[in-house]
């Protein structure tokens, strides 16, 4: 098992300067109360430092509880959550995710999705910043076409694009469209909802390394220079998705593993809209 502080130390620095660790957990999907709350516990434990959530998860209350009770000091831990794009006001929706985490200030506030366009809730955004509510701004599903839009409408550029990424969805014009501009690139469903674990070319690839599928697939994230959120609810699958900093994939397993994208490089984020 590598050091705690290793899987939590790890960091990337955004374009304005804020250090985010690498590696989150993910909390789509988990319903509010005691599952959110032990899967959260159980990343702080096994040494993740950064949990992903948003506003239309319906699950910050139990993400804020779970920081509060596993003793974890408050700024060792980077804080994402979402505005949610049905509503018109970042800042009022803001509002309320801190009091439902229960902290001044979070780490990362994003777009979820570019409903109604990509650029009129940019000033609310940066309204939030502002206010220190908090430290860095960001999007979520966003084309190089959308974010190139609310770039030159921005005061304060978005730090981060967070969208669907794995060796299957690689996006490889979105990816270079977000370096070329300084945007990080946060991948969401990495293990594609866990349909990707089941792949033979994964899977022949971890036995060569004697690792797992998942790990195999978060480590060909992160050499592709993206911070990387995986979702568990079970703690021994959680502990091993931290396992990711004691070994490396070849140019060829890399190799191997672009060449499993489906989205033929696409610089769009998502091919199926759900707005
Ligand atoms: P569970 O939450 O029941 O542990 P993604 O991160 O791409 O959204 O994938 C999440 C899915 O993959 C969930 O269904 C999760 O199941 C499953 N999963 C996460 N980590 C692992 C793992 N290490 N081994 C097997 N399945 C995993």
């Amino acid at each position: 098992m590598l050091d705690k502080s290793v899987i939590g130390g790890e960091r990337h620095t955004l374009a304005d300067g804020t250090a985010i660790p690498v590696l989150g957990l993910g909390v789509w999907q988990v319903p509010d109360g005691g599952e959110c709350e032990r899967a959260v516990r159980w990343a702080l434990d096994a040494g993740y430092r950064h949990i992903d959530t948003a506003q239309a998860y319906g699950n910050e209350g139990s993400v804020g509880r779970a920081l509060r009770d596993s003793g974890v000091p408050r700024e060792e831990v980077f804080i994402t959550t979402k505005f949610y794009p049905a509503r018109r006001d970042p800042v009022a929706e803001i509002e309320g995710s801190l009091r439902r985490l229960g902290v001044d200030q979070i780490d990362l506030y994003i777009i979820h999705w570019p409903q109604g366009g990509p650029t009129w809730a940019w000033p609310g955004m940066e309204a939030a910043r502002e206010r220190n509510y908090t430290r860095s701004i960001g999007v979520s599903n966003f084309s190089a076409e959308e974010l190139e839009q609310v770039i030159a409408v921005a005061n304060t550029p978005p730090a981060i694009n967070q969208v669907q990424f794995s060796p299957f969805e690689y996006r490889r014009a979105l990816l270079e469209a977000c370096e070329a501009r300084n945007v990080a690139v946060e991948a969401y469903s990495p293990l594609g909802t866990g349909r990707h674990l089941s792949d033979p070319t994964v899977a022949r690839i971890a036995e060569g390394l004697g690792r797992t599928a998942a790990q195999v697939l978060l480590r060909w994230c992160l050499q592709r220079g993206t911070i990387v959120l995986p979702k568990s609810t079970h703690q021994e699958r959680i502990e091993q998705n931290a396992q990711l900093f004691d070994f490396t994939l070849s140019d060829e397993d890399m190799a191997t593993l672009d060449a499993l994208d489906a989205t033929a490089g696409t610089d769009i984020a998502r091919e199926r809209k759900w707005w």
